[in-house]
């Protein structure tokens, strides 16, 4: 259950974030990609809504993450924040969007925040990611840092595989948050990591960890919302819970839908516009001169 009631919710900032880690209040982020799933979570009381390059699958049906565009997030990122009154949208940067130059980084980021978005988030922690999110921080936009595993870089880590899975690699994200964190990240979200990595991490960072299949004890959690309520079917990732069957709800009704139409059951009397009686009677006057 959410702390605030639909009416008093207040929009969430950035600041909102570190106020929620001081507090405990666990923060919740869920994706979304249009306007009425938008306004559905921010109603909801969600925290932040991540306009995720996940979209590129989950609504795109490509087959990973780097398929999309700026151009494409940015369609995407408009519909969001059309629905959103007091959740934080942040806009995820697409692959190659940020890696050619930190000047080419900081105009596509300035897109996504003219598209409507208060925050980008950002995939890696190296020198360079780091050197742009100082940049990006001090231009004004706000950077959500991406670590663990880093859906970007598939080709480069191989498969989709847990990271940090030793006490010498979870340093070493550990050392990659802290990089970003000094960069000026308002938050890092820990990708499918080990629940006691993420908790080592977020014990030992200032800023909240924002969890995906790294445990219980991060400072928030976010999903990919289409997982949770059960729409997107291809794979469901071990660390989802899944709160609904969208998937089915949709199926049955589009299959009840076919039948009535071919049964004759839709359109009924209610559903269609009437002509007037006497003009309807003129449709059929075969001594109307006109005819
Ligand atoms: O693209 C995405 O949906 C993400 C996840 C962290 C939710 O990056």
């Amino acid at each position: 259950m959410s702390n605030f009631s639909e009416k008093e919710r207040k929009p969430v900032n950035v600041n909102s974030f570190m106020k929620f880690k001081k507090q405990n209040h666990k923060i919740t982020m869920l994706t979304a990609y249009d306007y009425s799933t938008a306004k559905m979570l921010d109603e909801a009381g969600v925290d932040g809504i991540l306009v995720g390059d996940s979209l590129a699958m989950v609504a795109l049906g490509y087959e990973d993450t780097m398929k999309i565009t700026t151009e494409e997030m940015l369609i995407f990122t408009k519909a969001v924040a059309r629905g959103v009154k007091s959740s934080f949208v942040v806009a995820d940067m697409p692959f190659m969007s940020y890696h050619v130059s930190v000047e080419e980084g900081i105009k596509n980021a300035g897109e996504f925040i003219r598209a409507g978005a208060k925050a980008v988030k950002i995939e890696g922690g190296s020198d360079y990611t780091a050197q742009l999110t100082k940049r990006l921080t001090e231009s004004g936009i706000p950077v959500l840092a991406h670590l663990g595993f880093t859906p970007q870089f598939i080709n480069s880590l191989g498969g989709h595989y847990i990271q940090g899975k030793s006490a010498e690699n979870t340093k070493r994200i550990l050392e990659e948050a802290r990089k970003m964190e000094c960069a000026g990240a308002f938050a890092v979200v820990l990708e499918m990591v080990p629940e006691e990595s993420a908790k080592y991490i977020t014990e030992n960072i200032s800023i909240p960890t924002i969890g995906i299949g790294a445990g219980r004890f991060c400072s928030g959690q976010i999903l990919v919302t289409d997982d949770i309520i059960g729409k997107y079917s291809d794979f469901t990732p071990k660390f989802v819970k899944k709160y609904a069957d969208v998937f089915t709800v949709i199926k049955s009704a589009a299959s009840e839908y076919v039948n009535d139409v071919h049964t004759g059951s839709f359109p009924e009397e209610n559903h269609v516009f009437k002509l007037d009686e006497t003009e309807g009677k003129k449709l059929y006057d075969f001594t109307d001169k006109n005819n």
